[in-house]
């Protein structure tokens, strides 16, 4: 049985891309259950269904709370036999009781080293910061925004003449080699905690 997953969008879904690339180049043994959007036009959702994978659109009601949404989107997860929930790109904080219903199984890209510039508008803030290296980070989702126990990192140099969006593009090529790698980790069960920290053994089990 292979290492099913959701992967909840909001937008272009590059990532998402990349994951299934990966997994059609036979680089990541897992299988996509479900792209879940919350926005209808999410541009993700054209590449999904043009390659064949089952999609989703889960708006928000008008005047809907958190709780409930989330409440939902879980009832709908669960309609699938997933093993792991992969937030690319997926522009909403999830609620406590979302979370402690997939304990250990949710998990986020975020374009910076965490804990620096967690949130929005990271790289104007990196090229402000002034830091020499950037980068982007996976980790596990916990109740906190871009927080949770960090899986793995890669990192990128900031150079003088960086806008944010070339940095951004330096980070995102990065995203796509490290988001699946992190994912294929998971499935041979090489990850531990220890401590609230990821440990990561070098042998699967
Ligand atoms: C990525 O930079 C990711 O790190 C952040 O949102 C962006 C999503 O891009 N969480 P895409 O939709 O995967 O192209």
């Amino acid at each position: 049985m292979s290492f099913q997953l959701a992967i909840l969008i909001s937008g272009r879904g590059s990532n998402m891309q990349a994951i299934h690339r990966a997994i059609e180049e036979g680089k990541l043994s897992a299988k996509i259950a479900v792209v879940i959007s919350n926005q209808a036009e999410a541009a993700g959702l054209q590449y999904a269904k043009n390659h064949g994978l089952a999609t989703k659109i889960l708006q928000t009601k008008p005047k809907e709370s958190r709780q409930d949404y989330d409440q939902r989107l879980q009832s709908l997860i669960q309609k699938y036999s997933v093993d792991l929930i992969v937030l690319a790109g997926f522009m909403r904080l999830l609620s406590p009781e979302f979370i402690q219903a997939f304990p250990q199984k949710i998990i986020n890209i975020h374009p910076s080293l965490l804990p620096a510039f967690p949130g929005l508008h990271v790289h104007e803030r990196a090229i402000e910061a002034g830091v020499k290296y950037s980068g982007c980070t996976v980790h596990f989702v916990d109740e906190g925004c871009d927080t949770g126990p960090i899986i793995d990192q890669r990192v990128v140099p900031v150079l003088t003449e960086d806008s944010p969006e070339t940095l951004a593009a330096r980070i995102l090529k990065e995203e796509h080699q490290l988001y699946a790698a992190c994912i294929q980790k998971i499935a041979n069960s090489q990850l531990e905690f220890k401590d609230g920290k990821v440990i990561l053994n070098a042998f699967p089990k």
